[in-house]
This record gives structure tokens, sequence and C-alpha cells, in this order.
């Protein structure tokens, strides 16, 4: 990324533009098309919102937790209706209340579901496939919105095989850039629905996009240098392969929570089939302060675990272990974790991190 910026209405620059545009859509498993902001996945939040839905419109979302609280905020100030189905924090969006919440829609004035895939501040992945499908199954319009900002290319995600119809990424996740990028992957049903979409936009606008990116180009000045790291990023994911990618993820989560059940600790996410492969949230015991361990592990070793995010907060240290992460960063990972345990006086079983080695090097093999 430390290069020249390059002249934007260049062909050296359409090179790029085309280049990236075109290897951004098997990551998103899609032949459709995808636009890319100089902005931060709230900006692609925004312009999902604007492009496909008209002031007064009635749309259906779940609560997740704090990402999807924030979505919603977001979008209700658009003047849309947002009927919010209450969750706990610690499950994903359930396809029977979306089938139930759907059928019981005869006048279809749903005009979308919306759901965060992973919900960064609990470790909780929903199964967009069981979603799909209960929208199938009552045949209800409603466009389908899912945000994978931290989830693209590291949990497996089809745009197309699910129907998805806008999806929503950032590039600080496992596309592995600094922030500064965000993308809307766009179905045909969620173009047709910008044509009649009433919202106000104009920087948003997919249509001011998806003319000049027909040539690699931007209809205004493009961030060049992450552009620069995007092709390198999408290089780096196709080289290891996709399904390598999901697996290494997958591997590391197994890891993780192999040693948080050792340490006796409680991991938030409640369903198994719902735990999340880039980020694992784990409880503190009770009367425990989850900020003091973490601003312990901060001093000590320098490393800094995510925060319990609003109603969470002082309650939940969060583990990332996603994007260009190896077995090595992640024994880092834990043992910093299990050192802060003790030093902290935070009451636990010991041997997390042996487990964790265990199971990442079982032996025999
Ligand atoms: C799931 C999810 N959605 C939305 C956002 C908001 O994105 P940004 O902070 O890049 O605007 C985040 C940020 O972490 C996120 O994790």
């Amino acid at each position: 990324m430390h290069r020249a910026v390059i002249d934007h209405r260049s062909q050296k620059f359409a090179r790029l533009g085309s280049e990236v545009l075109e290897n951004l859509r098997p990551i998103f498993q899609t032949a459709g098309p995808v636009v890319i902001y100089p902005s931060s996945g709230t900006g692609a939040w925004e312009a999902s919102i604007v492009n496909t839905l008209s002031p007064g419109d009635r749309v259906l979302m779940f609560e997740t937790g704090h990402f999807s609280q924030l979505w919603r905020q977001l979008t209700e100030r658009f003047g849309i209706v947002v009927d919010y189905v209450p969750g706990n924090w610690r499950r994903g969006a359930d396809a029977a209340e979306l089938a139930s919440r759907l059928s019981s829609d005869t006048r279809h004035t749903y005009k979308a579901v919306m759901v965060v895939h992973n919900e960064t501040s609990t470790g909780v992945t929903t199964s967009i496939a069981d979603l799909r499908r209960a929208m199938n199954e009552s045949k209800h319009p409603a466009l389908l919105l899912v945000d994978t900002i931290s989830s693209l290319g590291s949990i497996d995600y089809r745009h197309d095989e699910w129907g998805v119809d806008v999806t929503v990424a950032g590039s600080q996740k496992g596309l592995m850039l600094p922030p500064g990028l965000s993308f809307n992957a766009i179905s045909e049903k969620a173009l047709a629905a910008n044509k009649t979409a009433g919202l106000p936009r104009s920087y948003w606008d997919w249509q001011e996009m998806l003319g000049p990116n027909r040539s690699g180009f931007f209809p205004f000045t493009p961030a060049t240098t992450l552009l620069y790291g995007l092709r390198e990023a999408l290089a780096m994911l196709q080289e290891e392969g996709l399904a390598n990618v999901f697996r290494r993820h997958h591997r590391h989560a197994e890891a993780t929570r192999t040693a948080v059940r050792t340490w006796g600790l409680e991991i938030v996410c409640e369903e198994p089939s719902e735990y999340s492969s880039v980020v694992t949230a784990v409880f503190v015991p009770q009367g425990q302060d989850a900020d003091r361990l973490r601003s312990i592990i901060l001093e000590n070793f320098d490393m800094s675990l995510g925060a319990g995010l609003s109603k969470l907060a002082g309650k939940v240290f969060r583990i990332g272990h996603l994007g260009s992460f190896n077995d090595l960063m992640l024994a880092g990972t834990l043992s910093g974790v299990e050192m802060g345990l003790r030093l902290a006086g935070v009451p636990h079983q010991p041997g997390g991190v042996t487990a964790a080695l265990q199971s990442l090097a079982p032996g025999g093999r």
C-alpha cells in the first residue's frame, strides 16, 4: 500500500479498478456487481437502505446484539418502520420466528428482512441459508439484506446461492485491510428495487457507481492505496483457497473454545451450531470486571482484547481470531489471556492454553 497514488483517470488505474471489482465477486460468491465505497462499514449499511427502500416502508430485523441495534437506529433515521424481533444476545436470528412473521404478513407489507450474519459483539453467527429457506417457503417477496462486516472472507458466505439481495461488508476484518473501504454486493432483484426506491441519495447511489465501474473507474476520487491493499488481500485469499481460509478460522475458533471451557468460563453464544469462527465472546465470572482484565492484559502484554459492548460492557471480553492469523498467533493470544486471568485474580482453572495446543496439534497423525 506504500506506493505512489496514480492518476485515477488513467488506464493504469482502470486496470486496478477492473481487477479488484472482478476479483471481489468470488469472495461474496456472486456473479453480480459489487460496489466499493471509500467509507467504514456504516456507510455500506446506509447504502443498502437508501438504494432499496422508500420513506414509511416496513422492514423486519432481528436483535442479535450491538450491531443489529446500530443498524436498526440508522434505518429508523430514514423514516423506515422497523419491526425488531427481540433477542437475548446469545442466539442468532431464528428461522422459525421469521417464517411465522412472514406468513402472518399476508399483505406483504415487509419490504425487507435485515440481519447481521456474524454479530461481532456476541460471537454468534446466524444461518442465512435457514432464513432464506423460511422466506422461500412463505413465498414472501421481501428483500434480504445481510451485514457480513465481520464474516466476509472468514466464514462461508454465499450471496447468490442464499438469494441475498444486498450484502454489506467492510475492509477491516476478513479482508485484512485497514478500515476505510466498504462494499455492497447487489442482486438483480435489489437493482430492480433501486429503480423505484424513494429515499433521497447521492453519494451512495448505486447507479452513480455502476456506470463508471463498468470500465474500472469511480465517480469520485477512489481510495487508491486501499485498493492496492485490496488487490493483495484478494490474491492472498485466492492463493490459500476460500475453503481453506474458512477451515483455518473454524479450527482456531474450536481451539479458542477448548481453552475457554478448560478455564471454566462461559461462552456468550448459547448454541453450538451458531458459534462464530471469527470471534469468541466470553463472560467473566459474576462480580469480576472484564474491562479491568482487559487493561491488565493490555498493560502487561500489549494485547488488546475486544470490549463488551453496550449491555455486555464490563461483563464480557472478546478474543478475535480472524484474518491473517496462524496457529502461533493464536497460541500467543490464548497465553496472554491465561496469564492475564492469573494476574487479575479472576477465578479460573489453569490449563486452557495446553488444551488449545492439544486441539491445534493433536499428535499421532
Ligand atoms: C457486524 C458489524 N456491523 C457493522 C459494523 C460497523 O462498521 P464500521 O465500524 O466499519 O462503520 C461493525 C463494526 O465492527 C460490525 O462488526
